[in-house]
């Protein structure tokens, strides 16, 4: 790997920018992380990291973090921006970089988002119309999407209320989806491929949360609600409604027919796959 380059993560102190962080440290390169001026999580980031105050919705902010940067590990908050500044942004990492790995979604991959949405298929189009040299990193569902049941766990808890127990998924760990990006960036042979990043098994929900049960050492009952039960208070905690929508459609279809996975994470890390139980001990306390 090419550990001399400089590389700028971008949402940083969310649930991957920090061990996308780490493991570039580890492979000896230089990191710029992009934090908001008011961001309350810096200290989820690593000693070594340089940081750099800049806003994805004001492309002209950005301008100091992509001084001498030779890639991005590109990852846009969908949740709470809009993809209306991303073209901005896309000619700026043109006028100055040349690797990006962008976090994408496996919805890409099996054809549920469409490009014309405000969502992760839009960013591919526009880097595949780039200049860039791009690496897709089509990820299943995050690990710490678990930690949404947290709050039903801790002060003693003993069920999980969640529509669709059955939905069979093979989520990610976040610091395996991290370490793929970072061979992307600092390797060659990764540009232009698109690859579905996934955890090593097919875990139903209700498996999950009987795993988080077995770690902390208190049997987790899973109790199926109504998806209308849930949409509301998604929305309530923030989600935007059609993306609670979405993800409770793709959650039905999962309990018939089980999520895609990869073995990607073995084969270009050389590890393999962190296993959804290894993800319960890391962040056991979050649960009890
Ligand atoms: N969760 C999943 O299952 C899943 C599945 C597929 C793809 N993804 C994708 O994975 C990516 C990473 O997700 P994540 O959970 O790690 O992080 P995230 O929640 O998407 O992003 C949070 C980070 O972005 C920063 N941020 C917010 N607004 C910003 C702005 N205007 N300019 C610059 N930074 C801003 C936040 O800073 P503050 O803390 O200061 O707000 C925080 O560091 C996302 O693109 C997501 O769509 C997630």
């Amino acid at each position: 790997m090419n550990d001399q380059r400089t590389v700028l993560v971008t949402g940083a102190t969310g649930n991957v920018g920090p061990h996308a962080a780490a493991e570039l440290l580890a492979a000896g390169a230089q990191v710029r992380a992009l934090v908001l001026a008011d961001d309350p999580n810096l200290d989820r980031l690593p000693a070594g990291v340089q940081l750099c105050t800049g806003d994805l919705a004001d492309p002209d902010s950005l301008d100091a973090a992509l001084d001498g940067v030779d890639g991005v590990f590109w990852m846009w908050p969908f949740f709470s921006l809009s993809t209306a500044t991303a073209p901005a942004v896309l000619k700026k990492l043109e006028q100055r970089v040349h690797r990006v790995a962008l976090v994408s979604s496996v919805g890409v991959h099996i054809g549920l988002e469409p490009v014309d949405n405000n969502c992760h298929a839009y960013l591919e189009h526009l880097l595949e119309r780039s200049t860039l040299a791009w690496t897709f990193l089509r990820t299943t569902g995050f690990m710490a999407n678990a930690l949404g049941f947290a709050a039903q766990t801790r002060d003693g808890g003993r069920v999980v209320r969640f529509p669709y127990g059955d939905a069979a998924r093979t989520s990610v760990h976040e610091a395996d989806l991290a370490a793929v990006g970072v061979r992307a960036l600092l390797a060659d042979g990764h540009e232009y491929q698109s690859y579905l990043v996934s955890g090593p098994e097919l875990l139903t929900q209700r498996e999950q949360v009987h795993i988080i049960g077995e770690v902390i050492g208190r049997p987790l009952e899973w109790q199926d609600v109504h998806a209308e039960e849930a949409r509301r208070q998604m929305v309530a905690t923030g989600w935007p409604p059609s993306y609670a929508d979405g993800a409770l459609d793709y959650f039905a279809t999962l309990t018939k027919e089980p999520e895609v996975g990869s073995t990607v994470v073995a084969e270009v890390t050389g590890r393999p796959a962190r296993t959804f139980r290894q993800w319960a001990q890391e962040h056991a306390a979050a649960f009890d």
